[in-house]
């Protein structure tokens, strides 16, 4: 029998495997890594059960930005059934009423056919500033945004804009966490990792430097290694 743990990753919004391709590829020698699947709900509770659905009985779950809206959401459904926590580039607050506007908008925009443009003009606050011009980056991203594609678009976006505040959970949380982030996340920035950090008993903080929003893809060693530290040794 096994003994790697089964590790879940939730990717962000709108992303897929991709996003986690390193740490999928260099973490099977100490966990089983799936990548779960965020597409076809349109709210937190129902993705967080179609999750659970496929999940193992207990796993390490990881989840960035989006991906870690829903791992609060499992952690509220099934606490038991995660044995450690790493909660990536996200943040446990809900939306403003400005960043439920902007959403609004981005959707009336995919709506009319304008995905592609949608992720342009939002690529630089999701990778930092330098990394606009990284052709393997950015046609990345735009390759999985088209894979979840405008419909899937318009589900995450509606599940991310009637989140829960997840701040009043935070305490209960007793599980091993690693709480990660990128310095210039510009969309989730370091000092929502710092009052989740504080919130959760025990929790680990890092920062890693020179790296934007989508952390795993940015600086795929670096976090590959610090999941592999939680992994072995939270
Ligand atoms: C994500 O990466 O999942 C999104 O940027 C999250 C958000 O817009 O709140």
């Amino acid at each position: 029998m096994s003994d790697r743990i089964p590790l879940v990753l939730l990717p962000g919004m709108p992303l897929d495997a991709a996003l986690w391709e390193h740490q999928t590829g260099h973490l099977a020698d100490v966990a089983e890594p799936a990548v779960g699947d965020l597409t076809g709900q349109d709210s937190m509770a129902t993705l967080a059960a179609a999750v659970l659905a496929q999940a193992p009985e207990r796993f390490a779950l990881a989840g960035l930005s989006m991906g870690g809206y829903v791992a609060f959401e499992i952690l509220r459904q099934a606490p038991e059934r995660v044995a450690k926590l790493a909660l990536l580039d996200t943040s446990a607050r809900p939306d403003t009423p400005e960043q439920t506007a902007t959403r609004q908008d981005a959707v009336r925009l995919v709506g009319q056919g304008r995905l592609r443009q949608v992720m342009a003009a939002g690529m630089p606050r999701l990778v930092h500033p330098d990394r606009t011009g990284e052709p393997a980056l950015v046609d990345s991203v735009q390759a999985q945004a088209q894979r979840i594609g405008p419909e899937g678009y318009v589900r995450q976006q509606t599940a991310i804009m009637s989140r829960p505040d997840s701040r009043p959970g935070l305490g209960a949380i007793a599980c091993p966490t690693l709480v990660l982030c990128g310095r210039q996340d510009a969309i989730t920035p370091p000092a929502l990792h710092e009052e989740m950090a504080e919130g959760i008993p025990g929790a680990r903080l890092v920062l890693i430097e020179d790296c934007g929003h989508l952390s795993a893809m940015e600086r795929p060693q670096a976090v590959t290694a610090l999941l592999r530290q939680w992994l072995l040794y939270a």
